[in-house]
């Protein structure tokens, strides 16, 4: 089954309760959490104490997507303000074996992402490693940005690897998605679909049902 993962980074702060209420009632599978640290990405977001707080307003899986250098010194934080995914960075992990085996061992689903000027052949040697890949399809800061059309080859190539070796491992794309590249991001495949600026731009409702009802032909 292919999944909805909207990124709360398009809500409105000012009501991030309702925003994460908006997107469980209108039938999103996942809530996709972008946490910026200002170094490895030029922007800041929100941390733990934003997660924690929005936690108790859905039981929908919490995708927590950590664009910060050095992600080991925070998981065990981020699993305990409501984490149940952690995705880190292949580029920003000195030990990402390390960092992949300490995240399993918190309990959680595991999940490596790599940047679009990354190649694909970084990952590989972790696919054993993770539950999900993470394509980054715009680079990684800012939501609203133009889909990078290369990524649709990188998600086809990591689906290959992981049908060679038969592994149970989710793909994940995230940034520029839209309901016009929905149908080629899903044909390359993509089982998760982060959406931030096209789910939250209008009326969200009925923008989940359109995504969901493309999912739903996959
Ligand atoms: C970018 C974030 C994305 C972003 C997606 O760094 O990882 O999750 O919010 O937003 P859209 O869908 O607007 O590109
Ligand atoms: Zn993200």
């Amino acid at each position: 089954m292919r999944l909805l993962a909207p990124s709360i980074l398009s809500a409105d702060f000012s009501k991030l309760g309702s925003s994460v209420k908006a997107i469980d009632e209108a039938g999103a599978d996942w809530v996709h959490i972008d946490v910026m640290d200002g170094a490895f990405v030029p922007n800041i977001s929100f941390g733990m104490p934003v997660i924690k707080a929005i936690r108790p307003v859905t039981e929908k899986f919490f995708d927590v997507h950590l664009m910060i250098n050095e992600p080991v010194r925070y998981l065990k934080d981020f699993v305990d303000a409501g984490a149940d995914g952690i995705t880190i960075h292949v580029e920003a992990c000195a030990d990402v074996a390390e960092t992949l085996k300490a995240i399993k061992k918190l309990g959680v689903k595991t999940a490596i992402s790599l940047n679009p000027e990354t190649p694909v052949t970084a990952i590989k040697e972790y696919l054993d490693l993770v539950d999900m890949v993470l394509v980054m399809s715009v680079h990684p800061g800012f939501g609203g940005q133009k889909f990078i059309v290369d990524s649709l080859e990188k998600v086809s190539t990591i689906k290959s690897w992981i049908d060679e070796k038969n592994l149970d491992v989710k793909i994940e794309i995230d940034g520029g998605i839209n309901l016009e590249n929905l149908p080629s991001v899903l044909e390359a495949g993509t089982d998760i679909i982060v959406a931030g600026s096209s789910v939250y731009r209008g009326d969200v409702e009925k923008n989940v049902n359109d995504f969901k009802n493309v999912l739903g032909v996959f």
